[in-house]
């Protein structure tokens, strides 16, 4: 069998309930790949952590390979083939009386995490190391991560995989078509309430998303401010942030990296910009995506931006630059 080392933060969290026995089911690498998981979590929460990879074992996968659990980054992250950055505090709790409403406020919680965790990747994982960002901010915690790491032979993702998954499910209700008969959906720019779900693009059987529904007045008040405020929506409901639908876009993102992309579809993920589209260079930005055979990842390109997508575009870009701004001292 082939071997895979995965490191996941955040590895007693509830997002990571979800995520580990997929990782290594054989649903996410395949049935011929063991996955030797790497666990890291603060030092507080190793003995819980204990908990989960009992589970873990008694799942008796037969892709399980090895097992570390560890509060030691550079030991979790060593010769890693994927790190899954999930580690990190989610919105919703209380800080100093103060209830962390948006995203974006846990940049001063959670970028510092980044810092340490993106300069060992850099130095410990493997060259061709791909690395995904969860946990929130993340578009901006990627940026301060893939800064850290200094290594431009492994590649940085930010996850928006669930925004897609949610666009999609709004669509295929609203079309009343199965889900997938929806594709090609993007998600342009931050994983917050300025992303853009592209439903002009988004094809429903191979015809625009917003011609088969031809209704604007839902597009632009319904489906985009549901789909952009739908983690708050959840976190209303349950008293805690997603955690299945978050696990299972993680491997969504995983095996669309890993895997060819269907002729004529894309997959959502944020990257680097190289420019693309006019969004500055090095900014994570959320971009509809290929997977090519040789395994290399591109942005599509050649998409057509009509006036209202580059609107929403430019406010989600506006957004990333001040929050790039904000941590400017944890960039080097
Ligand atoms: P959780 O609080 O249940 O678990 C987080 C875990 O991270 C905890 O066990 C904590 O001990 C651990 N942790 C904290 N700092 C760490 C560090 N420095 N190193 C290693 N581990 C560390 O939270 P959760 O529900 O699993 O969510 C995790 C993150 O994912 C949150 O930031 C949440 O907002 C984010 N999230 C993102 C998306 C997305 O679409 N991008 C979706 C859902 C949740
Ligand atoms: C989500 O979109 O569900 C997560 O980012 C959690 C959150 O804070 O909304």
């Amino acid at each position: 069998m082939k071997e895979i080392n995965v490191a996941v933060t955040g590895g007693a969290g509830q997002i990571a309930y979800s995520l580990l026995p997929r990782l290594i089911s054989g649903e996410t690498f395949g049935e011929n790949t063991k996955v030797n998981l790497r666990l890291i979590e603060i030092p507080q929460v190793l003995e819980k952590l204990e908990g989960t990879i009992m589970e873990l074992i008694d799942c008796g996968f037969k892709q399980m390979g090895s097992l570390i659990a560890t509060a030691d980054i550079k030991e979790g992250v060593k010769d890693a083939d994927w790190v899954l950055l999930v580690g990190s505090i989610p919105r919703g709790i209380i800080i100093d009386g103060k209830k962390i409403e948006e995203r974006s406020d846990l940049l001063k919680i959670n970028g510092g995490i980044f810092t340490d965790q993106g300069s060992a990747i850099g130095k410990y994982a493997k060259p061709n190391a791909k690395i995904l960002v969860v946990g929130n901010p993340a578009n901006t915690n990627a940026l301060i991560g893939m800064n850290q790491a200094n290594n431009s032979s492994q590649q940085w993702f930010a996850m928006t995989a669930l925004d897609a998954n949610r666009a999609k499910a709004q669509l295929a209700t609203k079309a009343g078509v199965d889900i997938s008969d929806v594709t090609n959906m993007a998600i342009w720019g931050n994983h917050s309430p300025t992303m853009y779900p592209d439903p002009y693009n988004a094809l429903i059987n191979g015809v625009s998303a917003a011609e088969v529904i031809n209704d604007k007045e839902w597009i632009e008040n319904s489906y985009l401010p549901l789909v952009q405020q739908r983690g708050k929506a959840v976190i209303d409901a349950r008293g805690a942030s997603s955690a299945a639908s978050a696990a299972n876009a993680a491997i969504d993102t995983v095996k669309s990296v890993d895997n060819p992309t269907e002729k004529g579809d894309c997959f959502s993920a944020a990257i680097a910009s190289d420019g693309s589209y006019g969004v500055p260079k090095g900014l994570i930005f959320g971009y509809p995506l290929r997977t090519n055979l040789d395994g290399s990842v591109e942005i599509i390109q050649d998409i057509k931006i009509n006036e209202f997508a580059q609107s929403k575009i430019n406010s989600t870009t506006e957004e990333l630059l001040s929050e790039r701004e904000a941590v400017k001292d944890l960039l080097i």
